[in-house]
């Protein structure tokens, strides 16, 4: 997710610090170089050695630090980042940062970048409820590259329950992410589906697919990246919620199909997807009729089921007039054929894009982190994608989307 990017961890002296060494462990993880500030207090927290070592590279700790200030100077580093992240950020520093106050080395380097900066206030919920703080935190929320992360609900250091805490290191780097993310869909709606759907035989019993959602979950990611409103429904995962994306949980086909439909038909026009993406894999079929109780093994050495097809959630959409149809993104999962089939689902089921997948032998995709797919798109395009990791397959659908359909451009930036 910040591959390639470079990112200052600015820690300044609140007890969230203490979790300064693990945030640098997600943010090298995601594809980060990092480079942190300590303040003067945030080094009573933490260790810089501790940060020193899983940063791979030196802390910085004091304006006027002649072997630091050799090693890199302060306008230098200002001009390296890419984006800074203040986390935690103490009521203090938000004040300093508020009224340009430039008395240590990470305030002097807030004050000279231009890169995005990103601030996670945390501490105690009265000190955040404060008029001081709160008007500090309105007057940054208003400032030109400044994104302010909320901070969590729940048991703070001080044995008090409420706002203040910061938010886990997958929540400040997907705001790094969009910080530095174009925001090419800002003010667009998308609807994404992902995951398997279960049809059930009997109470205690389904028919499913090995889907994990993986692919969906990331394709939502990236939209809201862009900037878009993404509304995500999903079948039964054990994913986390994306980053500022509405979630909807579904279980069978039929209740996926009622909730894309709704949303699709929404009264308001204003509220319906312009763009939808239908990464589901939603089953074909379902028992006809289901068990009103578990059925018993003693029935029978064999059981026959019925099964009746389920509605085509793509089909409807792609059915619908062209003034109502969504740009509409299919993904053919195969295990043979691939292109003949994914072409000739493109045509039948009146798609822009379809992203096709194949799901047997050696680059499977069920389940895994990497994938590897081909876009066919309905002007005769084929662009090959991976084996690369989720987030940037989605990146590359979303490119290849805008890329496409200019109409999707977004409406309003943000600059
Ligand atoms: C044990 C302890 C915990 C603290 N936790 C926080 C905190 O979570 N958030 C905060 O804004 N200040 C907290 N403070 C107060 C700051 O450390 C203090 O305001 C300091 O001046 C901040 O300096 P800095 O902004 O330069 O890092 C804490 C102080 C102590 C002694």
């Amino acid at each position: 997710m910040l591959h390639g990017k470079r990112v200052i961890l600015g820690i300044s002296g609140g007890i969230a610090a203490y979790k300064g060494p693990a945030l640098v462990r997600a943010l090298v993880e995601a594809g980060a170089e990092v480079r942190v500030i300590l303040t003067r207090s945030a080094v009573e927290f933490v260790a810089p050695l501790a940060l020193q070592a899983v940063s791979h590279n030196a802390v910085g700790l004091d304006l006027f630090d002649p072997a630091y200030e050799a090693q890199i100077g302060h306008i230098e580093l200002a001009r390296w980042a890419d984006a800074v992240l203040v986390a935690p950020t103490t009521a203090n520093l938000l004040a300093r940062l508020a009224y340009g106050l430039c008395d240590d080395l990470l305030t002097t380097v807030l004050c000279a970048t231009r890169a995005p900066v990103v601030l996670a206030p945390a501490m105690n919920s009265q000190m955040l409820a404060h008029p001081a703080v709160q008007a500090n935190l309105a007057l940054l929320a208003a400032r030109e590259g400044h994104l302010i992360v909320q901070p969590d609900q729940g048991a703070l250091a001080c044995q008090e329950i409420g706002p203040g805490r910061m938010p886990d290191p997958e929540v400040l780097i997907a705001a790094l992410a969009g910080a530095l993310s174009p925001r090419r869909l800002e003010g667009r709606r998308a609807l994404i589906t992902a995951g398997p759907t279960r049809e059930a035989i009997d109470p205690v019993r389904f028919l499913s697919n090995p889907s994990s959602g993986k692919m969906g979950f990331a394709v939502a990611r990236a939209a809201a990246l862009l900037g878009a409103r993404v509304t995500l429904v999903a079948g039964p995962v054990s994913l986390p919620d994306p980053v500022g994306v509405e979630r909807i949980d579904v279980v069978s086909a039929e209740e996926m199909f009622e909730a894309v439909m709704a949303r699709v038909q929404h009264p308001d026009p204003d509220q319906r997807p312009e763009v939808v993406v239908k990464a589901a894999a939603v089953a074909d079929w379902r028992p006809a009729q289901v068990a009103d109780h578990k059925v018993k093994k003693t029935e029978g050495e064999q059981l026959t089921l019925v099964m009746e097809r389920t509605r085509d959630i793509l089909a409807g959409l792609g059915a619908l007039p062209d003034d109502r149809r969504p740009i509409l993104v299919g993904f053919a999962a195969e295990t043979r054929d691939l292109d003949r089939y994914a072409l000739d689902k493109l045509n039948r089921k009146n798609l822009d894009m379809i992203v096709a997948n194949q799901v047997s032998g050696p680059t499977s995709a069920f389940g895994a982190d990497l994938n590897a797919v081909t876009l066919f798109d309905r002007q005769g395009g084929r662009v090959d994608l991976g084996p690369a990791p989720k987030d940037e397959i989605a990146a590359g659908i979303w490119g290849h989307l805008l890329a496409i359909s200019p109409q999707l451009g977004a409406r309003s930036r943000p600059e």
